[in-house]
């Protein structure tokens, strides 16, 4: 059976009789709930016997001018899609209970990670995200939380807080699920028109090919020291083809796994590439592993 709980207390009322002797998952959403999210449900139910699924539009990680009005709020669509794959708690609290007063002046705050990337053109973002995200490690005291590789920054974020703040929650991460076509599931999708949806996958192909050229390594690792202007001009090149397709690239990077800048593209051989950009009305992120042969 499938419970909703909308305030604070009466989750951690329900939670607290299973807390001696089950393990209990978190799956933070913002709602509108696509397969994406089922399979993050899915992984939390094998890492813990209680799996709550909080549901909630974070008003503090939306800047002005941004999507908070318009994000779709279907509550009563994502509880049939959660009772169906028999998620235990559904958490949908108000902005009222969970933020008395807003904006609120506590902040939990990530750093310079948090500027970079998205961080460039969403400056406030990560703080929304930081703070709701501890807000609900706090409400929930779950043992383990499961969060999506789509938003690849995001989860480096929520991994450093954790470290930071010393929360005894293991952090679960789990694949991007993508389209048939490749396009990775995002809620933000449906904001494309269909001539929009057709040229959408292009985002993942540019990555992938792009990915395939850094697996090589030939271009980076035959190169002597112009190998980081090389990897630079790969990646302009990877950003004119998603612009030409329709796309307004706001960044495509290439980092270290861990985030960090490439420093020497002989060493430096666990890689991501990290791509948002708009189509439309819908921003779009995506992003790729990859493992350059030395
Ligand atoms: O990834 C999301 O949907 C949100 O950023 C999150 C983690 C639920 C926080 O509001």
């Amino acid at each position: 059976m499938t419970t909703t709980l909308t305030s604070i207390q009466s989750l951690r009322d329900i939670l607290k009789p299973h807390r001696a002797n089950k393990r209990i998952a978190l799956v933070p959403t913002m709602g509108n709930l696509h397969d994406g999210h089922l399979s993050l449900v899915k992984l939390a139910k094998q890492h813990a016997d209680i799996v709550v699924v909080s549901i909630f539009v974070n008003p503090t990680q939306f800047g002005e001018g941004e999507d908070l009005d318009s994000y779709p709020r279907t509550l009563e669509a994502d509880t049939q899609k959660l009772a169906s794959i028999d998620t235990n708690y559904i958490f949908a609290p108000s902005v009222d209970d969970m933020y008395p007063v807003l904006p609120p002046p506590t902040q939990v705050l990530a750093g310079d990670i948090s500027t970079q990337l998205c961080g460039k053109s969403r400056p406030t973002h990560f703080d929304g995200v930081g703070l709701v995200v501890s807000k609900l490690f706090n409400i929930v005291a779950p043992d383990v939380a499961v969060f999506g590789q789509k938003d690849y920054q995001q989860l480096a974020i929520i991994r450093q807080i954790a470290r930071d703040l010393s929360y005894d929650i293991d952090i679960v991460s789990a694949p991007i699920v993508r389209a048939d076509d490749g396009l990775a599931l995002s809620s933000r999708n449906q904001y494309l028109t269909a001539t929009e949806r057709s040229i959408a996958p292009t985002l993942h192909q540019e990555v992938t090919r792009l990915a395939e050229k850094l697996a090589q390594g030939v271009h980076i690792n035959n190169a002597s020291e112009t190998d980081l202007s090389l990897l630079q001009s790969l990646i302009d090149e990877s950003i004119t083809q998603i612009n030409e397709a329709g796309f307004k690239v706001d960044y495509l990077e290439v980092r270290q796994q861990n985030l960090q800048d490439i420093t020497n593209t002989k060493q430096d051989t666990a890689l991501v590439i990290l791509t948002a950009a708009w189509l439309g009305k819908a921003r779009l992120l995506d992003n790729q592993q990859v493992q350059v042969a030395v």
